[in-house]
């Protein structure tokens, strides 16, 4: 998988994604102007107040390096149309506003920790005047509205920065179109000829397939699929895009943070069913990212130290998991990822005879076992074997390790591949 073009994203496994716009100041949703029905003269106080003197991507690069992420995706368009980009082709851009290019930042800044880069682009344009009032525009019911059958030139501007996006910052590694409807797809976009000019200027590149037409893989947004995803039987590629609060802009005063542990659970359930997970953070107005988010990157930080193998490089286990746990592997360790803690012990199926060594992965202390044969009896000769043949029992400390998420990593004999 990982020589194959675009194999980085399964050893990646973990992203980065940032939502950051003029919408950030409303701090209300980055659908903001759309849901409160704001025309473009109202929107434009926050054009006039665009000032993201916090935005440090090296600092973002950072914490997302350190919190286990090995890409990041930036909202270099979002559907307000504003871009964070140097575009030939419209003003309403930040370096117009504020005088920054944030593409230019983050991708320097995201390279230099080694991350792979991504670009957010909207295939939505609410600025854009050949795009039409529909029923997502902001404009939609009001006086000035304008029906437009004619997307050629819109097209045409959105070829256009693809391809500035595409040869203006070096190497580009993923694009992520954003997204197509009733009414709205690929005929409308262009699409076919969209991709073209992708492939032609970025040959390498991995595409979503949010133009409509099948990219390189598919993006379930704020779910978690709980199995591996197949196209007519064929494994596909995938990435489970999620927030932290339900917002992907910043949004003051949602406070429905989805919890550390919870959100280390959804990384290895994606990892587990063969899938990547890309996080959301929406920086505030002033582009720093909220004590929330930080805490939250932190605490996922402090996880990852101590089980980045189980993550990186690793996909899903033909072993049945026992329950309350998920296995990844990465050939021959398996990750055994206890979503509850039982008590002393832990039965594994099918697994007796083929561990050679097991510990605890964040502090490599070894983990005891033993393997049920059928016919001794547990604890006594009075109780029937609680377990089936082939199990292998591991001995557990009583006290759940003090991590978000405890591993235990068993070393499997060097048998025919189970992968
Ligand atoms: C949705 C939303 C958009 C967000 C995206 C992220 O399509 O419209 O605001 O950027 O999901 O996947």
């Amino acid at each position: 998988m990982t020589t194959e073009s675009g194999g980085w994203f399964e050893t990646a496994r973990f992203g980065l994604f940032v939502h950051f716009g003029l919408y950030s100041l409303a701090a209300r949703h980055e659908w903001v102007r759309s849901r409160e029905t704001m025309s473009q003269a109202t929107y434009d106080r926050y054009l006039e107040r665009f000032d993201p003197d916090l935005f440090d991507a090296r600092q973002l690069a950072r914490e997302a390096r350190e919190a286990g992420m090995r890409y990041a995706v930036l909202t270099a368009k979002h559907h307000d149309g504003f871009c964070l980009f140097d575009s030939s082709l419209t003003d309403y851009t930040s370096v117009r506003a504020a005088g920054r290019d944030l593409v230019a930042e983050f991708v320097e800044a995201m390279r230099a920790e080694g991350l792979r880069v991504g670009l957010y682009y909207s295939l939505l344009d609410w600025h854009h005047p050949g795009f039409p009032v529909d029923e997502h525009h902001p404009l939609r019911g009001s006086r000035d509205a304008r029906t437009t059958e004619d997307l050629a030139g819109y097209r045409s501007y959105m070829r256009g920065q693809i391809t500035e996006l595409l040869t203006g910052y070096g190497e580009i590694d993923l694009l992520f179109f954003d997204f197509t409807y009733p009414g709205m797809g690929p005929e409308q976009w262009g699409a076919k000829e969209l991709m073209e000019t992708v492939r032609e200027l970025r040959p390498g590149i991995l595409v979503n397939d949010r133009l409509g037409i099948p990219g390189d893989y598919v993006t379930p947004e704020q779910y978690q699929p709980d199995r591996p995803l197949e196209r007519d039987g064929a494994p596909v590629r995938w990435e489970a895009c999620q927030t932290l609060n339900g917002s992907w802009g910043y949004d003051r005063d949602n406070h429905d943070y989805k919890d550390p542990s919870q959100l280390v659970r959804m990384l290895v359930q994606s990892v587990s069913c063969g899938g990547n997970l890309i996080l959301n953070v929406g920086p505030t107005g002033r582009g720093s990212l909220d004590p929330r988010a930080r805490d939250t990157l932190r605490a996922i930080a402090e996880w990852s130290a101590g089980h980045a193998r189980a993550v990186h490089g690793a996909g899903p286990s033909a072993f049945p998991p026992p329950a309350n746990a998920l296995y990844t592997q990465a050939g021959d360790r398996l990750y055994l990822h206890l979503l509850a803690w039982p008590f002393g012990h832990v039965h594994l199926p099918g697994l007796a005879g083929r561990v050679r060594y097991a510990q605890l992965l964040h502090d490599g202390s070894e983990i005891t076992f033993h393997e049920v044969d059928g016919a001794r009896h547990e604890h006594n000769n009075l109780a029937p074997p609680s377990q089936p043949p082939g199990t292998l029992t591991l001995k557990l400390p009583t006290a759940r390790p003090d991590v978000l998420l405890p591993v235990i990593e068993l070393f499997l004999e060097p048998v025919e591949s189970t992968v």
